[in-house]
């Protein structure tokens, strides 16, 4: 069998980490003889760099000929000027919005040998294991924005706007998946001051109670939310909610995992290519020195070959395998306590791809 995929490594620790990714996805097609193929293509600061767009038009066509897109991160200093009129994430919010990948699924499971090394106390992260599904085209990332004039000189204006179509269908794969885990479903949302949220919160109740009758569905407002996700992250199976609150919380999530670099992302549509992305950013201040975690992005390359690729065996397989290095100790700098040695993004790379290889088959579906 064989695989397109599209790969844009974007900008900063984008290119380090997706190379690790290709490493371990090398090794699982050689493990389960399946081939793969790999083609490059720009988007995000780089892009602008050498075409003027962040999205250039190539990219959008090979993404929509592939059968998954891997992305690591865009955006970056060289491109924050904030009276720029192109912009680094235009190219990941295009790609998002073109392919119509309305819902980004979010995992936080965290391992147990991270949690003597997170923020957090051990008690309350032993046995974390959500899912944060996020609405990923509309809300306030897409309604209509602008800048006027003002008495006091400008004013902007971003608005939160959602449908009951939008609404519905992200709902959905929430059901769905907490069906599929712990039948548990947490709208989030902030319904006693937003008029959208109201919308969404009667939308919510609705498709959960009609299509999902197995389902406990509960509401929270995102700032109750925000709190329990510390007080209690347990309680928590699936969480749903819109773009920008889900952007929010899934940072606030990764520190249960114990660092940005541990969380993947997989972001789909009805039909056609998923894109794959760890919900860690270009990271420019360690760009460049080998040090970024590949955790996330190799998590991510395990989610496509769930949901792109019908690959199960394979996803298994990579998740199995960063378990094992992970508990074998392998730390990068960001999960690493102060008596453990750091490695490197390639050596942490080289090793969950070696663990791919040589874990038995038990191991490797355990
Ligand atoms: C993310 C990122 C993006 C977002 C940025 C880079 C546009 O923070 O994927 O979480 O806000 O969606
Ligand atoms: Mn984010």
């Amino acid at each position: 069998m064989f695989h397109s995929i599209a790969v844009l490594a974007g900008d900063g620790v984008g290119p380090e980490v997706v190379v690790e990714a290709r490493k371990v996805l090398g090794a699982v097609a050689d493990r389960f003889g399946r081939s793969l193929s790999f083609t490059e293509a720009l988007v995000g600061g780089r892009a602008i760099d050498e075409t003027g767009s962040a999205l250039p038009s190539d990219t959008i066509d090979l993404c929509r000929q592939s059968d998954a897109v891997l992305l690591g991160a865009v955006g970056g200093p060289k491109w924050d000027d904030p009276g720029a009129a192109v912009r680094p994430e235009q190219g990941l919010l295009g790609l998002r919005s073109e392919l119509q990948l309305f819902a980004n699924l979010r995992p936080v499971r965290v391992l147990r040998p991270l949690i003597p090394s997170a923020v957090l106390r051990g008690d309350l992260l032993e046995g974390v294991d959500l899912l944060v599904v996020r609405e990923l085209t509309g809300g306030i990332y897409f309604g209509p924005r602008g800048r006027r004039r003002h008495p006091s000189g400008e004013e902007a204006f971003d608005t939160m706007v959602y449908s009951t179509g939008e609404i519905e269908r992200v709902v959905r794969v929430a059901g769905r998946a907490a069906c599929a885990r712990r039948n548990s479903v947490v709208s989030v949302d902030k319904a006693n001051v937003l008029e959208a949220s109201r919308l969404w919160r009667v939308t919510a109740s609705r498709v959960l109670e009609e299509e999902f009758p197995t389902v406990k569905a509960e509401h929270l407002l995102v700032d109750a939310a925000a709190m329990h996700l510390l007080r209690c992250p347990r309680r928590f199976d699936v969480m749903v909610t819109g773009n920008m609150f889900g952007d929010i919380l899934t940072d606030e999530a990764s520190m249960l995992a114990g660092s940005m670099g541990m969380l993947p992302s997989a972001s789909l549509g009805d039909s056609g290519p998923g894109l794959y992305e760890p919900i860690h950013g270009s990271a420019p201040d360690i760009a460049g020195r080998g040090i970024a975690n590949p955790v996330g992005m190799i998590l991510s390359a395990a989610m496509m070959c769930r949901e792109s690729l019908a690959w199960l065996e394979a996803a298994d397989c990579i998740e199995r395998a960063v378990e094992c290095v992970i508990n074998a100790g392998a730390r990068t700098a960001d999960i690493a306590s102060t008596d453990d040695k750091a490695i490197s993004t390639v050596e942490m790379g080289d090793r969950i791809a070696t663990a791919v290889r040589e874990l038995s088959p038990a191991e490797a579906t355990a």
